[in-house]
């Protein structure tokens, strides 16, 4: 019998632009389906209406959901019985999690001590092989390839073109969201794979007549980790923001290629623009994300200067935004993923007795 929440999740709402058949056994944990967010503090500053796409509220919380419920899918009906990837964490933690509900077996390698707290808790409750390399996410994605060749695993990292065939969902839902393509869309990259899937995804609908423009591309990369920035390959990436300490990405070719046809740009923002937009989100819209996702809003901010002059940037799409144009920002994973980094924003809380009295004051105390 079929059970009305298999009507859930992005296959069920797409199921007419994805390549799957009767013959695919859907494997949904109702991804999809995110809230678009409108941010007036952003839009105030930037003088368009900002939008921010909050993927972070997806089961696993992030937004490779979208594709894994695609590449899991594909690799039941395929038969296969384990499931490969390399991640910093998140990729991770979303093929652990549908494998789990597939009852397939799932095998995760892992930058060694470079994962964040929520993430690797991820990856083994639910119930993924955990491997920690010793060398980052290139490193470990080469050997998923490798070991990819022997035909023992089903590979679920976005080069399994499903991924990119489920994550192109979200251009989707903006489209019907705002009735129109954005004007500028901005995320963050590493391995690629999103920015990719998210300009295959507008490029779609707008030859389908659902959406009557395309968005300029904006992505955005950590300074230490911003091989597409640079256009050039980088051996030993770092950032704070671990999600997206890449340096050879594998989609090279689609990132490049969803810029240049955009008409848009690739970014790069400190570490420490990236932790100060993190708290500023959180702290001004409520919206509470990774470090990975705070870079698209510290580029914004980068981009304009708070007075919400467009900045001296030679590439910024920003040069041509006009007043009300359309800005969505996607915010790609959970802020509960990495609280440890998080806790820049944390002090010591203040310790009363259990008095109205003593509570009032120490309150003042904070305040001023
Ligand atoms: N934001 C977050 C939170 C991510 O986890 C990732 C990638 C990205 C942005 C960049 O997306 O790779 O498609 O350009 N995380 C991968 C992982 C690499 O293993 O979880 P991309």
């Amino acid at each position: 019998m079929k059970h009305p929440f298999n009507d859930c999740g992005v296959i069920a709402r797409y199921r007419e632009f994805l390549p799957v058949t009767d013959a695919t056994p859907v494997i949904s944990l109702s991804e999809g389906s995110t809230p678009l967010i409108h941010s007036p503090k952003l839009s105030a500053i930037t003088g368009g209406e900002v939008y921010v796409k909050y993927e972070g509220l997806n089961p696993t919380g992030s937004f490779k959901d979208r594709g894994m419920t695609m590449a899991i899918s594909k690799a039941a009906e395929e038969g296969a019985h384990t499931v490969l990837c390399a991640s910093t964490g998140n990729t991770s933690a979303a093929a652990a999690a549908y494998a789990a509900r597939a009852g397939m077996k799932c095998a995760v390698l892992l930058p060694a001590g470079r994962i964040a707290g929520g993430k690797m808790v991820q990856a083994y409750i639910y119930g993924a092989s955990v491997i920690a390399i010793r060398g980052n996410f290139d490193d470990a994605l080469r050997l998923v390839r490798e070991l990819g060749e022997t035909g023992d695993f089903a590979i679920v990292n976005s080069i399994n073109p499903y991924r990119i065939e489920g994550q192109k969902t979200a251009a989707f839902e903006i489209i019907e969201e705002l009735g129109n393509a954005p004007d500028i869309h901005i995320l963050p990259v590493g391995n690629a794979g999103n920015i990719t899937a998210y300009w295959k995804g507008y490029k779609e609908f707008k030859e389908l007549g659902r959406s009557g423009k395309l968005p300029r591309m904006l992505g955005v990369q950590a300074a230490g980790a911003a091989p597409l920035y640079h256009g050039a390959p980088m051996d030993n990436p770092e950032t704070v923001a671990t999600a997206i300490r890449i340096g050879r990405p594998a989609s090279w070719d689609g990132a490049k290629a969803a810029v240049s046809e955009s008409g848009g740009c690739f970014e790069i923002v400190e570490d420490s623009e990236i932790l100060a937009a993190q708290k500023w989100l959180a702290s001004n819209e409520g919206i509470f994300v990774e470090p990975a996702s705070a870079a698209p809003v510290a580029a914004l901010f980068k981009c304009f200067n708070r007075s919400g002059k467009p900045t001296q940037c030679d590439c910024c799409p920003f040069r041509q935004i006009q007043p009300g144009a359309k800005v969505v920002l996607t915010v790609t994973g959970h802020g509960l993923k990495d609280p440890d980094t998080a806790k820049h924003a944390v002090t010591a809380p203040i310790e009363t007795d259990a008095t109205a009295q003593a509570v009032r004051e120490a309150l003042a105390k904070i305040s001023n």
